[in-house]
């Protein structure tokens, strides 16, 4: 090496994580295990599949069972979300007309921060409770509609619908809302878990440390996709443009929406939770047919034109079907998933808060050393 060389470049101790730290394992977690080989999610010790009918409460329940001060089963955190929802509304709903002129995520991102970490009700319960008092809100309000006040006495899914349309849902719209809850409750150190427990570990508290999982979601490549994929089906429209408009799509070189995953190399577990979900909602038949034909052409495409990077259907897809058929808009749809990914969020800053380790991690540095300006004018 020579003089130059060396002081452009401090030495390095190791080599340097890929781009996108795909092989760096940076957290230690009982709570999801993703095996991205075998299209297989674990949480706590179940399959997704074995949780998927129980309901958001009770993945709630085992997500914070032993993290969480005072741990409640089932029937207690139905009662507790019920109160908060309630007190939620009272109190930060007035906040909702500052919402205005934003988008839905954008929205929720601003109602959230306003949650103080003076509350003293348990933040974690108030967190979840929140998120779906805001999400149905929100998306009257653009509707032009007031917004509904909470009915303690329901599940968490049942009042969100209820506050949503203003009327009681059908059991049916009720339990396939509950099982996308519980589909994508917690995944491992996504993105916006790992912002959350970055943010936990600075103890800035569970409020901040869930607003940035919000931001992070907010993306396309990580949970704005489901709306798109819905846009994607639309602009479709009819069964015999579906391979000539996707031909194009990758032609231009854009991401088919729903499709290619960081981690899974085989099929996404949740896209089949799902899938079977939305096929039990019959008044949907024809708009699962039609999904069905683009995921099977876009799938053949994407294998022809990336024959070495397996690139398969995600939860996304079948997210976009299970919220239309519930109800929700379509601009909605990244506020819903954070309901059912505030499970997840605030597990993780329960389970962070454990540690206490700040999260510090090193950057290899790249540019210019001052030593290389004095070396070139010696
Ligand atoms: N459509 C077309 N091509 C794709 C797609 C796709 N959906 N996904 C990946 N590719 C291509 C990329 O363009 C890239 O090609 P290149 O090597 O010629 O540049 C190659 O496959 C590898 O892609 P990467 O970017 O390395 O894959 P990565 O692991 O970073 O991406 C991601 C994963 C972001 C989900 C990607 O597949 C994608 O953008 N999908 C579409 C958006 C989407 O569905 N997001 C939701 C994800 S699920 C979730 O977060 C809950």
């Amino acid at each position: 090496m020579t003089n130059q060389a060396k002081f452009l470049t401090p030495a390095l101790a190791v080599a340097p994580p890929a781009p996108g730290l795909d092989d760096v394992i940076a957290a230690e977690t009982m709570l999801s295990f993703v095996d991205g080989e075998a299209g297989r999610l674990v949480v706590r010790g179940h399959e997704l599949a074995e949780i998927a009918g129980q309901g958001y409460e009770a993945v709630l329940a085992l997500l914070w069972r032993d993290l969480a001060p005072g741990t409640m089963d089932r029937n207690a955190l139905r009662a507790a979300l019920g109160e908060a929802r309630v007190r939620v509304h009272q109190q930060l709903l007035p906040l909702l007309p500052a919402t205005d002129g934003l988008s839905q995520v954008e929205a929720l991102r601003l109602l959230l921060s306003a949650l103080g970490d003076e509350e003293s009700s348990p933040h974690h319960v108030v967190a979840v409770a929140a998120v779906a008092v805001f999400t149905a809100a929100i998306a009257r309000r653009r509707a032009g509609a007031p917004p509904v006040a909470p009915d303690a006495a329901l599940s968490l899914s049942a009042d969100l619908l209820r506050m949503l349309h203003g009327t009681p849902a059908a059991r049916e719209k009720i339990d396939a809302l509950d099982a996308y809850l519980v589909t994508v409750a917690d995944h491992g150190l996504n993105a916006s878990t790992f912002t959350a427990r970055v943010i936990t570990s600075t103890r800035a508290g569970l409020f901040s440390s869930v607003v940035g999982g919000l931001c992070a979601l907010k993306g396309p490549l990580h949970g704005g996709a489901p709306g798109p994929v819905l846009d994607m089906l639309d602009a479709i429209g009819e069964e015999s443009r579906i391979r000539p408009w996707i031909v194009d799509a990758l032609a231009r070189g854009e991401r088919l929406m729903g499709f290619g995953h960081r981690i899974y190399r085989v099929r996404d577990p949740r896209a089949d939770v799902l899938k079977a979900v939305v096929s039990n909602l019959r008044e949907n038949a024809a708009r699962i047919r039609f999904a069905e034909k683009v995921e099977s052409e876009a799938l053949a495409l994407l294998a022809r034109k990336k024959p070495l990077r397996p690139l398969q259907t995600n939860v996304e897809f079948y997210t976009a079907l299970v919220l239309e058929a519930v109800g929700f808009p379509r601009e909605s749809f990244t506020n819903v998933f954070a309901v059912g990914r505030m499970a997840g969020w605030t597990a993780h800053v329960l389970e962070q808060e454990k540690t206490g380790r700040l999260i510090r991690p090193q950057s290899s540095y790249v540019g210019p050393m001052p030593e290389a300006a004095a070396a070139r004018q010696a």
